[in-house]
């Protein structure tokens, strides 16, 4: 339970700027996620009618809850934004305090704020006082701290609870890491025996048995995937399988993951138009194909193509060919794939910066 909103089950979907769009966010809903969080929306007013703002706050035929990320450093902003976002169909509003981006709509926000605890707290109760009286809970994203000498998630958790916060996420690193090291769950399991509020668990899941070890170390009442979700959706079924039976279920057939693939793109074209869709349909293929054989020359190709027929008939054209030696997707052993997150925590600063660009 997020404040009065049930949820159907505690394995979440991160929210991931460039990434966790409505598209991503049903399919992975329909395979077994219990909840995502839509991308960050900008607090700034003045960009609320852009495309970019327009495009991450539509949740049509979203399966509920409906939950919105916002993230600023002015309280006032900051409710403003939440309240807009509720008239758009949030129903649960989620506070981030854990991304490392160094500058979000040329502001310190995101991680920042927990160096500032003052203007965190002023920023929690404004945004809970303006949810209040529509009954929308408010959650709140953040890391373990600013630094490994500044592990504040404990303090800012009891004051959070304190001022109304309905659920709290830990990613198990600080601001200072980025996304190098690895997530520790000692802070999180600390914060978890600090509140009563429900506490969601964050960082470098990967495997099912990551999934039960992190949540009977931590004893979080539920767990958040990221990256591991990208290009393998239905890591939320086999986790959800393994969790209920303690075994794994076979890999996914090769032809059902190419009908995935194949609606989500469908999807993806539907939201962003055939330019924009193209383009970024580029990086969840990539995904999807990583570490599968011929894998890399496929991406490379990929790349090359510009409109939605010929990246549909790419994919479909990929998959078939696969499925002629593998019946069954090829398991894949993502916890020792090469690590992009360089990449992606660019893409998370590009994302987060990017409503001062548009
Ligand atoms: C590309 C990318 C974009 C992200 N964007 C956001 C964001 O907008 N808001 C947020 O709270 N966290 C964001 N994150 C952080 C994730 O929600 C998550 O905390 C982090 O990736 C650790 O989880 P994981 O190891 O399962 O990926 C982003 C991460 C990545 C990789």
């Amino acid at each position: 339970m997020v404040g009065s909103v049930e949820l159907p089950n505690r394995l979440f979907v991160a929210p991931m700027a460039g990434v966790t769009d409505r598209p991503f966010r049903q399919l992975c809903k329909s395979l077994g996620a219990g909840y995502a969080v839509s991308e960050m929306v900008t607090s700034r007013k003045d960009l609320w009618h852009t495309l970019k703002t327009s495009r991450r706050a539509d949740h049509t035929g979203e399966n509920a809850p409906i939950s919105v990320q916002i993230a600023g450093t002015d309280a006032a902003m900051m409710a403003e934004a939440a309240a807009y976002n509720i008239e758009r169909g949030a129903q649960i509003i989620d506070i981030n305090m854990g991304c490392p981006a160094k500058k979000v709509c040329n502001k310190w926000a995101g991680s920042a704020l927990m160096q500032d605890e003052p203007l965190a707290l002023q920023i929690v109760e404004a945004v809970v006082a303006a949810c209040a009286p529509h009954g929308v809970p408010v959650t709140l994203k953040m890391r373990t701290g600013w630094s490994q000498q500044h592990k504040n998630a404990v303090r800012i958790a009891r004051a959070a609870e304190q001022a109304g916060i309905a659920m709290l996420t830990v990613h198990g690193r600080t601001r200072e890491q980025g996304y190098k090291g690895h997530a520790e769950y000692d802070t999180i399991a600390a914060v978890k025996a600090a509140v009563r509020v429900p506490v969601v668990a964050n960082g470098d899941i990967t495997t099912p048995e990551r999934a039960r070890d992190v949540l009977a170390y931590t004893g979080a009442d539920a767990i958040m995937i990221g990256r591991a979700a990208q290009g393998r959706p239905w890591i939320f079924g086999d986790i959800a399988h393994f969790l209920a039976t303690g075994e794994h279920r076979a890999q996914p057939l090769t032809q059902q993951v190419k009908r995935w693939l194949l609606e989500h793109l469908h999807d993806h074209y539907g939201l962003y138009g055939e330019f924009a869709g193209v383009r970024t349909a580029r990086k969840h293929i990539g995904w999807a194909v990583r570490a599968l054989p011929d894998g890399e020359r496929f991406r490379a190709h990929m790349n090359t193509l510009d409109s939605c027929d010929s990246q549909v008939q790419a994919v479909t054209d990929y998959f078939d060919a696969l499925s002629l030696s593998h019946d069954r997707l090829p398991w894949v052993d993502l916890s020792t794939a090469e690590d992009d997150t360089d990449a992606l925590a660019a893409e998370e600063t590009a994302g987060a910066s990017a409503c001062a660009a548009n």
